[in-house]
């Protein structure tokens, strides 16, 4: 692909049926351990990705060559802001091995009326820092806090109630508004195959919008 790229694309792929009718959002997390806390993480992987998504809308994707085998799901309360962006990087397998930074998600926000913004930040003056690789090499994460990034805004989306391919390897952070925000970012069993944000795209080229 050629020219700049944008850090996000809407899918054409239907995300109608893709929650299972019986799943309810305020009953899930009054009995989790962040049924106080103002956002919470939660991994679903294989069989247990069947009691929030339905098993036909799994199927659809793997038919879109988009072969679900896991999911997370995060949770923020209104106005909840979180005080740090950060990229998305893989726990290495030993922790010796270095950590693999993540390349793109599949975000659908499940939950109504999504007004919060995924929101990128330019951090190419950080980046050079000698200190920024050396966390990198420490800690599976890395993230700058807000203060730092917030003037360095450079695109934003309400990822609502479709498919977002978004770039996760650029530093990002949610910007909540007034609605709770429940979003399932897909992970697919072929992630590690695509290794940068071009090939990614040329992926899913066929549905992006
Ligand atoms: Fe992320």
């Amino acid at each position: 692909m050629e020219g700049k790229t944008n850090l996000w694309y809407e899918l054409k792929i239907s995300v109608e049926n893709a929650v299972r009718s019986d799943f309810d959002t305020d009953n899930f997390l009054e009995k989790t351990k962040f049924s106080d806390k103002p956002a919470g993480i939660w991994k679903f992987q294989d069989e247990e990705m069947y009691s929030i998504l339905n098993q036909e809308w799994i199927y659809y994707l793997k038919q879109c060559n988009i072969p679900v085998t896991s999911f997370m799901m995060f949770y923020r309360q209104p106005n909840y802001q979180h005080p740090e962006a950060h990229i998305d990087v893989h726990r290495p397998a030993k922790p010796t091995d270095v950590p693999l930074l993540s390349v793109f998600g599949l975000n659908l926000v499940i939950s109504k009326n999504d007004d919060s913004y995924m929101s990128w930040y330019d951090v190419s003056d950080f980046e050079k820092s000698k200190e920024m690789s050396k966390t990198l090499a420490d800690t599976p994460y890395l993230s700058w806090p807000m203060s730092e990034v917030q003037n360095k805004e450079i695109d934003r989306v309400i990822i609502g109630n479709r498919i977002v391919l978004v770039n996760v390897g650029v530093p990002h952070n949610v910007i909540m508004n007034n609605n709770e925000r429940w979003l399932i970012s897909l992970r697919c069993r072929n992630s590690a195959g695509l290794k940068n944000w071009d090939e990614a795209i040329n992926y899913f080229s066929k549905y992006i919008k």
